[in-house]
């Protein structure tokens, strides 16, 4: 492998430039042969993601799902010690040798903080619930049964299923968890826990990471009284929005299908003091050179998300925005979602988006398999690279790899086999990646993967995509470029154009001082015709149908059915 050393970008802010490309390790390259990815094979796609020609991706930093030691109740996300590497991944050698050979090719790595819960295996859980008068008993959140019946301390339910309290025997007390039962939830008011996880960011960027994504960080602190939530159904009822038919319907569904009871999630949300953790640990991102983050805050509302970026830019320095992964298939569906958040985003507060993620239906599959998927999952990779922000790629949405439909008796994720089959979970969206058409698509050797490879990995894969001109793969590869050349795209203002605009095409310009840019999506399955009547003329560079006219100037627009097109004004 020959390593190009090329220079990293050195400026502070590099994230804004970047563009970013998620790895969920258990899936990418095993290079053992156990069936499950691992740190020396993603070393050995490195080349694939950014080798310093053009024949490569050309991503710019990658953030990669947990690899930390885990008994993998929820795959990674309950780490039982956060320095060091689960063995089947691979060792702490082969972390540093894997951030060596990433940054000499330029890509950045940032980590998954998953810290608002541990594994019941790590070893501070372990000691906190061994008696009630451990050092770290309160490391977490213990409480009293309530009630002759010994019932939960309050009415909280986790975000999987179920209530958000599991009894322990031993101790005779309760425990929170806002997730499964083996993911006990740190207890943020403890200045020990702060100080050490503020030891564990440490650990890591000693080590030259990059960043961190900061898993569900909007839930680290909860309510100090510890009040039941309001339920849903009652307020509904409150404001008159039900009527008894309704409520019967609706206690008849929750009882069919054993649903917990819906509620506002008003006291283990969004706690003020949370705003603290964040800016205790922009300080000691601050105090090492271009260090970034990036959080998953989920909020209906956009103005508490973009609260996290704190009143002084002073908490995240990026911010998912999941609003995006709700919107229809329809042009004023994206263009409100967007305009909403760029108007809700205080000034100098910086975008983030993604499609696709290890939580979600794949984009590609969720606006529907047909024929038009992978058309209409170019259009959405000319949105997420033109929209100011930094964009992030899921794995294998550069090959558009679609949702897998898996039996139940192959599902490992715990959603999904608790609500099969109303909810099959996220493990058709974590399936291993499609190197090639061979045994088991290239990803591994072993007689049986993790999860098994995705049926049309034969006619969907990265060596048949590299060797098509007129892939998704190469339209990505060519949009990377683009974006890195115009510095509009990274560094423009942005302003959705409606006047004149069909209403199945969204609009928007791009623009600095000296450039600027025009992007049209058509989201609608016929041919539109946008007029453009503003300065000068305009040049297409881009379009996601491969035979578009290269030197077209003219004023009128003709988009194909789901064309999307990049404009320069010259
Ligand atoms: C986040 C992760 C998800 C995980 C959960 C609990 O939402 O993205 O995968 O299950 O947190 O850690």
């Amino acid at each position: 492998m020959t390593l190009n050393n090329r220079k990293m970008d050195s400026a502070d802010d590099w994230w804004k430039r970047a563009v970013f490309y998620q790895i969920y390790p258990r899936s990418y390259m095993d290079s053992n042969g156990d069936g499950v990815g691992d740190l020396p094979g993603i070393i050995s796609c490195l080349d694939y993601l950014n080798d310093g020609t053009n024949q490569s991706l050309g991503i710019d930093a990658i953030w990669f799902s947990p690899f930390f030691t885990s008994p993998d109740c929820d795959f990674g996300y309950d780490v039982a010690d956060y320095c060091d590497i689960d063995p089947r991944y691979g060792t702490l050698a082969d972390f540093d040798r894997l951030l060596e050979e990433a940054h000499s090719r330029g890509i950045r790595i940032i980590l998954d903080l998953v810290v608002n819960h541990t594994s019941d295996l790590h070893p501070w859980f372990v000691e906190s619930r061994s008696s009630r008068d451990n050092a770290k008993r309160d490391w977490y959140i213990w409480k009293d049964g309530r009630g002759k019946g010994n019932r939960p301390p309050n009415n909280w339910r986790n975000n999987f299923f179920g209530r958000a309290w599991a009894w322990d025997g031993k101790t005779g007390q309760y425990y929170l968890h806002s997730f499964l039962k083996e993911q006990p939830d740190l207890n943020w008011d403890n200045p020990e826990v702060r100080e050490a996880v503020g030891d564990v960011i440490r650990f890591w960027l000693e080590r030259g990471v990059d960043g961190f994504r900061l898993d569900v960080a909007h839930i680290y602190c909860k309510d100090p009284q510890f009040r039941d939530n309001p339920s849903l159904l009652k307020g509904l009822n409150r404001v008159g929005g039900l009527d008894a038919g309704d409520r019967l319907f609706i206690a008849n569904l929750m009882k069919k299908f054993s649903l917990p009871e819906l509620q506002v999630r008003k006291y283990n949300q969004h706690l003020p003091e949370t705003h603290n953790v964040l800016k205790e640990f922009r300080r000691i991102y601050d105090s090492y050179p271009a260090v970034t983050s990036v959080g998953e805050i989920v909020a209906d509302d956009p103005q508490v998300i973009a609260s996290y970026y704190g009143s002084n830019q002073d908490e995240l320095h990026m911010n998912f925005y999941f609003e995006l992964l709700h919107c229809r298939w329809k042009a004023g569906s994206f263009r409100r979602c967007i305009d909403l958040w760029e108007k809700t985003l205080p000034a100098g507060a910086w975008p983030a988006y993604t499609l696709s993620n290890h939580d979600v239906v794949r984009a590609i599959s969720r606006y529907g398999n047909d024929a038009s998927s992978e058309e209409r999952a170019r259009l959405l990779a000319l949105m997420l690279l033109t929209l100011r922000g930094t964009p992030f790629i899921y794995y294998g949405e550069e090959i558009g790899m679609r949702e897998a439909k898996l039996p139940k008796v192959k599902l490992k994720d715990p959603v999904g086999i608790k609500w099969y089959p109303l909810h099959r979970g996220r493990d058709g969206c974590r399936t291993p990646m499609q190197w090639n058409g061979g045994k088991n698509g290239g990803f591994s050797e072993a007689p049986e993967t993790w999860l098994p490879v995705n049926l049309n990995f034969a006619n969907n894969n990265v060596a048949i995509q590299e060797a098509d001109p007129h892939s998704l793969f190469n339209f990505f590869r060519q949009l990377i470029r683009l974006r890195r050349q115009l510095p509009a795209l990274t560094e423009g203002s942005y302003q959705s154009i409606i006047e004149n605009i069909p209403e199945d095409c969204y609009c928007y310009r791009r623009k600095t001082g000296d450039q600027e840019l025009i992007i049209c999506l058509n989201f609608s399955a016929e041919q539109r015709r946008i007029g453009y009547t503003g300065p000068g003329s305009i040049k297409v560079l881009i379009s996601t149908s491969q035979d578009h006219p290269e030197t077209d100037m003219s004023p009128v627009i003709m988009l194909r059915p789901y064309e999307g097109r990049l404009y320069l004004i010259v």
